[in-house]
């Protein structure tokens, strides 16, 4: 009998690319794999399937040769993040003015600090302190607490909730001033004006104290941040506590691994982030887009 599959090896899985011939719903190729623990990817146009096997020996993907690579170095994108490498080990990187907004979810201890920091960082690299500037709030006050002595930093990271309105009305207020020059300008681009990236670990202890307000900030943010340039990025371990309002107003998904279906689901909008590795594998959903599945790099201090 002929193999029509293709077998390629990647960093962190055995990968079978498998052209489906004849008619059949993808779909029922696809539960036999997902039912023995497989994560199964699908091309955009339906035409191929992926299965991907674990390998045992997982190497760490490095954030500093992705730092060179040409996909991050010869980019044209405005806020380029390297997000990892694809399941081939090909380099992955995206644009967060697209996402505009992010919401990343998945179980403790899965890689989503990691992954924050690798934003920031790509960011840094590419964007000079005057071009982009940063807002941090760390409540458990542990991972990012250093970062406010870096220069590129708006205000130092803040660790304390009873900050948070105070920091609300900071961010609504630039934001309205920047929509009133713009507004005098008759433009709707913010050039100039640095590009302002929150980013929030963890979002559910912001909710359960101010719910409101947060939700209220969460939406001024996804009606004009990215018209003013201010992004929003969020993470949290607990996306069944997440309400419809902070999920619609972050187009753009990321979910680390997670113990259940259904935790996928909340977190990502579909199944399959409970098949994935941990630490530092993830499905990547701009907006509404079939995910994508991407290793997190790791800073060399880390391999
Ligand atoms: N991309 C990755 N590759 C390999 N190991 C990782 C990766 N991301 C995280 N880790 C490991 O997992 C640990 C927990 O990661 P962290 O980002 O703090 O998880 P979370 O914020 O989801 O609780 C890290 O200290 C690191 O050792
Ligand atoms: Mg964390």
């Amino acid at each position: 009998m002929k193999d029509n599959n293709v077998y390629k090896m990647g960093p962190w899985t055995h990968n079978i690319i498998h052209t489906f011939s004849g008619d059949g719903r993808y779909s029922d190729f696809i539960k036999p794999f997902n039912d023995i623990g497989l994560y199964v990817e699908i091309d955009n146009k339906g035409k191929s399937m992926v299965i991907e096997m674990p390998r045992e020996d997982r190497k760490p993907i490095s954030f500093k040769n992705l730092l060179k690579c040409k996909e991050f170095k010869n980019t044209k994108y405005k806020l380029p993040v390297i997000m990892g490498v694809n399941v081939f080990g090909n380099p992955i990187v995206k644009d967060l003015d697209k996402m505009p907004h992010l919401f990343v979810g998945g179980s403790c201890g899965t890689g989503k600090t990691m992954l924050l920091k690798n934003i920031y960082e790509s960011l840094s690299a590419k964007l000079s302190n005057d071009e982009c500037k940063f807002v941090i709030i760390d409540t458990k006050a542990f991972d990012f607490v250093k970062y406010s002595k870096k220069k590129n930093m708006l205000m130092p990271v803040i660790t304390d909730i009873e900050e948070i309105m105070t920091f609300f009305d900071k961010i609504a207020e630039i934001i309205d001033c920047r929509i009133n020059i713009l507004r005098n300008k008759h433009s709707k681009e913010s050039k100039n004006m640095p590009k302002i990236i929150i980013m929030i670990d963890e979002i559910i202890d912001l909710l359960f104290k101010y719910k409101k307000e947060t939700e209220k900030f969460v939406q001024l943010i996804g009606l004009h941040g990215r018209s003013v340039g201010v992004y929003l990025i969020m993470a949290t371990q607990r996306g069944n506590h997440i309400t419809s309002t902070i999920y619609a107003n972050t187009p753009t998904k990321i979910c680390f691994k997670v113990r259940s279906k259904t935790d996928s689901r909340v977190n990502l909008g579909e199944e399959g982030a409970e098949l994935l590795l941990s630490p530092g594998d993830m499905l990547y959903s701009e907006a509404g887009r079939i995910p994508e599945r991407i290793h997190v790099a790791l800073p060399e201090k880390h391999i």
